[in-house]
């Protein structure tokens, strides 16, 4: 023990001198031209020659682990995380970094540059400053910046940064050490956040459980911030997906060099931080986790994904991964290009080794398969031909054939699946002099031991068998090439044509659809499916281009099948499909023009002022539209997101009923973390969030909420400051106008709707731009069938056809249901308890103040439909 203490004695103070060297010498947050350093130069600070304002990050030439490489980084001090480096250029300890007034410059101790700022700054640099976010910026004499590590970032982003879709490079390092840009990147498209290896997509932030879709404007920045994670369109304005996270002082979002996109959280001094988001989820999702060919299993597992090699194969997962067993090798990726093409191979040494069913590959879930419906033998003949492709995975009840391109990433043992999928290798077989060494590996099987004693005794035999099978191989790949020949023209003319669907409408190009929009130039809406272009045709009638971008994985042939069914849906009061296009990844929907635009725009706008006969007979067209779609047609078709935005109204202010069978697109989700929620919140019945089954009359409740609206011309949840009726006065005195008419704040219009109704005082919900143009029965007859289509137990709610005959008197109107309303006066108290929280025009805060509230009606596991009094016309519409 006393040796013991001592040791401690001695090294105490040389422990606690680094940091008070640090605090006395060097807290500056700038550094002038011109000035040098090297680690060594600032080896008792640990390389780090500048410090941000109050010291929480510091700029260092820094050895990741201690190891051989140094770099540039700016570092946060607390968790001494790397947030920039300059990554591609490894120096040694005594390589150095020059600021003058061109720049920065590392080189290596011979001096040979390894990496600068841009050689032609604007003006001469007059200092670096490293700012309190952790930003790097050289600046002119007139303090304008001149370059910034922030517009920059190299693999992680920190609050106050953002990663702007243009130009921007997020990779991954190759490893903890080695900074290097890996294969590993995340990308910004138009609407998601994706990872890629090798540039083929493994996962998007679109598909997390915790991510929220709010618009589908284009996204063109990313950014985490103190409240989570958010990609933004219109230049930041508009929140297109966004992750909440707990309230965090400092948080980082990095793309770690193991292929995961991970954001963190550090609170006070604490070094470590906390993970609260990653992706993938499922560690076996990582294209490279177990390298080239390695088995993944357990990716969701505690401890982590486990590697090994498939029957058949071998090798070390942390040395590249695994190869054939035997007397096979693997194709060359790099000797594949477009001159040797097919011709590289010679065929006859092609053979595909089984990764048995039940094994799956990370792009099965974002590409389509290159062909549907083919047996596997034709699947594999579609891979010989292609010399950059490295192996197949067949779905065998589908017919599906998916093309592994390029290099080859792990595998993943599907324990779950319904092991329908069958993955094969393509390796070449080894000269027929080497015959032997593989003669009897054909089926991939471990070398049983008792073979091994017998191979002496079998082995003339087993030359002859394998002897026997290439000759047999031969001959069937001969009469496969007749059969090539045969299929020739159904394999070039693409894969659309491996079936035939009838009843498809037009099919268009994307070109000429291309042209038609003016290259997709004046967008006339957005909706939950995607951004919507005006376009002319060649016969020069005007459509509306729908791009779908919301799809989730789909196949073609699915696509197709409901394009069929909505395509020959014709009713006045459905917008028609003109046309299609399914080309690629590219998925559009031709329809018919509406020149007036969509209800929202005319009821909620500052146009000229619906007249009340107007509003009935939208109303009313609504109404046969649906009664339609639930009953006119040979197949039911559910809408599932009935609101303003959706009814197009034509000239006559005849309405047409837009989206219509879409949401059975998005029904095919292949991941479990896609929850089936879809439809607008204030439109969406209470069974959305209890589980309850979805049916025609969740349309019907869908109605009622937009027949409410046409009443008031207001949404149903909004901020009315002028002419307010307190809801808390009326509920609370039980009569008498609202007292106070200042008062402002979120009104819940379908319980207003109610008390009203209790009273007979119909006349006062109408809209008051009216002006006393309508009568108390008119006001009355739409409130009656409204409150009845929002009737908490579906059975009770009336049908389509019912509603229809109310509204058009053939049918008496039917009382409502008190009991079962109540629910609104629950709504509509937790409702306006929010609106003195947060008394902004924007009811997203709702969302943002309440967060457990956008949890629930974004994963639809509530239990009770109390948070879904937050109520915000927001769309949650769109795979999740
Ligand atoms: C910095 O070095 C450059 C040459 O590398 C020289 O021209 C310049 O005068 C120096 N500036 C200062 C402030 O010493
Ligand atoms: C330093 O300043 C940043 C930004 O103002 C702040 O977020 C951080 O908490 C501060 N750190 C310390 C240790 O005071
Ligand atoms: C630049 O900023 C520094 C520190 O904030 C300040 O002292 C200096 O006056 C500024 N110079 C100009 C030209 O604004
Ligand atoms: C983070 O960004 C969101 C969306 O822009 C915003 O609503 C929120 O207030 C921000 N949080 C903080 C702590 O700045
Ligand atoms: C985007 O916003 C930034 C800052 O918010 C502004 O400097 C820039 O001009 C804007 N760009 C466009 C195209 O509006
Ligand atoms: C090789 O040919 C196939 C079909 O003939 C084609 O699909 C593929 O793109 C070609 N690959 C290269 C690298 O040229
Ligand atoms: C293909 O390989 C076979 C046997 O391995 C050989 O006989 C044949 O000549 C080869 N063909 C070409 C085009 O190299
Ligand atoms: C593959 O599908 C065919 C027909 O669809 C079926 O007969 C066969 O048993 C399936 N094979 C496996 C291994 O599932």
């Amino acid at each position: 023990m006393g040796l013991g203490g001592g040791f401690l004695a001695v090294l105490f103070p040389t422990f606690f001198v680094f940091p008070l060297v640090v605090s006395a010498a060097s807290y500056s947050e700038y550094i002038y031209p011109n000035f040098t350093a090297t680690n060594f130069k600032f080896i008792d600070n640990q390389g780090a020659f500048l410090f941000s304002r109050n010291g929480s990050f510091k700029v260092a030439i820094f050895n990741p682990q201690g190891k051989a490489n140094y770099y540039l980084c700016v570092i946060h001090v607390a968790s001494t995380t790397i947030v920039w480096s300059a990554n591609d250029a490894a120096i040694s300890s005594s390589g150095r970094m020059d600021l003058t007034p061109k720049g920065i410059t590392l080189t290596d101790e011979q001096g040979n540059l390894k990496w600068s700022t841009p050689s032609s700054l604007r003006s001469p640099v007059s200092r670096l400053l490293l700012s309190e976010m952790g930003n790097l910026v050289l600046l002119d004499r007139f303090n304008v910046s001149l370059w910034e590590s922030f517009r920059h970032p190299t693999d992680t982003i920190v609050i106050g940064q953002q990663l702007r879709r243009e130009g921007a490079m997020f990779s991954a390092a190759v490893s903890g050490v080695d900074l290097a840009t890996g294969d590993y990147s995340l990308a910004l498209t138009d609407s998601d956040a994706i990872l890629q290896w090798q540039g083929q997509e493994y996962w998007k932030l679109s598909m997390d459980a915790k991510a929220y879709r709010n618009s589908n404007y284009v996204i063109d920045l990313m950014e985490v911030n103190g409240t989570g994670l958010f990609l933004y369109g219109l230049n930041g304005s508009k929140i297109v997906i966004q992750v909440i996270l707990s309230p965090s002082d400092f948080r980082i979002a990095k793309l770690d060099s193991s292929g995961k996109f991970v954001v963190s959280s550090f609170s006070g001094s604490t070094g470590t931080g906390t993970q609260e988001f990653v992706g993938p989820v499922d560690g076996c999702q990582v294209p490279f986790v177990c390298g080239r060919i390695g088995l993944c299993t357990g990716g969701t597992a505690t401890n982590g994904p486990r590697c090994s090699c498939p029957q058949g194969f071998q090798g070390q997962v942390d040395q590249g991964g695994c190869v054939p067993s035997n007397g096979y090798s693997l194709p060359l990726a790099s000797a594949c290009n477009s001159a040797n093409n097919g011709s590289q191979l010679n065929s006859s040494r092609i053979s595909y080794l089984s990764l048995g069913y039940g094994t799956d590959y990370f792009s099965t879930d974002f590409y389509d398969p290159v062909k549907y419906g083919v047996k596997l033998s034709a699947c594999q003949e579609l891979c010989t031909e292609d010399c950059s492709c490295v192996g197949i995975f067949f779905e065998n009840s589908s017919g599906s054939c998916y093309s592994l391109d390029n290099d080859l990433g792990s595998i993943i043992s599907s324990t779950t699946g319904d092991g329908d999928m069958v993955g094969y290798i393509k390796a070449l077989v080894a000269d027929s002099s080497d015959i032997n060494k593989f003669n009897n590996q054909g089926q991939g099987k471990e070398f049983p031991v008792t073979a091994l004693v017998l191979l002496p005794v079998t082995g003339f035999f087993l030359v002859i068998v394998a002897l026997g099978f290439v000759w047999w191989r031969r001959g069937r790949l001969y009469q496969n090439k007749d059969r090539k020949l045969r299929h020739a023209r159904s394999i070039s003319s693409g894969d659309l044509d491996a079936f035939y669907i009838p009843g498809l409408p037009q099919r268009f190009d994307y070109e000429e659809l291309e042209v038609a929009t003016d290259n997709f130039k004046t967008q006339i809406g957005s909706g939950g499916f995607g951004s919507v272009y005006i376009g002319t045709l060649p016969d020069k009638t005007t459509v509306a281009v729908k791009k779908i971008i919301n799809l989730g994985v789909q196949g073609k042939k699915d696509f197709c099948t409901e394009i069929a069914v909505i395509g020959n849906i014709h009713h006045v009061n459905l917008v028609k499909l003109r046309g299609f296009c399914a080309q690629g990844r590219q998925r559009l929907l031709v329809y018919e023009y509406m020149n007036r635009g969509s209800l929202d725009k005319t009821l909620f706008g500052a146009g000229p002022v619906l007249e009340w006969q107007e509003r009935f007979e939208i109303a009313l067209g609504t109404a046969r539209g649906l009664a339609y779609l639930h009953s006119g047609c040979e197949q039911k078709i559910i809408h599932c997101d009935v609101k303003p935005e959706n009814i197009l109204l034509h000239d006559h202010f005849q309405a047409k009923i837009s989206d219509f069978g879409l949401s059975k697109l998005l029904s095919s989700e292949q991941s479990s973390l896609f929850t089936t929620m879809r439809g607008t919140r204030g439109y969406l019945a209470p069974e959305w969030l209890t589980n309850a089954a979805i049916s025609e009359k969740t349309d019907v409740y869908s109605f009622g909420m937009v027949l409410l609206e046409l009443v008031s011309g207001r949404k149903n949840c909004s901020i009315r400051s002028q002419q307010s009726h307190s809801l808390e006065n009326n509920s609370n005195s039980g009569g008498g106008q609202s007292s106070s008419s200042s008062t402002s704040g979120l009104i819940y219009f379908p319980l207003l709707a109610l008390e009203m109704h209790e009273q007979g005082r119909y006349l006062e919900l109408a809209d008051p731009r009216l002006e006393g143009r309508v009568t108390n029965e008119d006001v009355e007859k739409l409130v009656r069938v409204a409150l009845c289509c929002a009737h908490e137990e579906p059975v009770l709610r009336p049908n389509m056809v019912t509603i229809v005959g109310m509204l058009e008197g053939s049918i008496p109107l039917s009382e409502p249901r008190v009991e079962s309303l109540n629910f609104l006066r629950f709504y509509g108290r937790r409702f306006t308890e929010a609106s003195t929280i947060g008394e902004e025009n924007d009811h997203s805060n709702i969302n943002l103040l309440y967060p457990q509230a956008y949890t629930c009606a974004t994963t639809s596991t509530c239990e009770s439909p109390a948070c879904f009094s937050y109520i915000s016309s927001q769309e949650v519409s769109g795979p999740r």
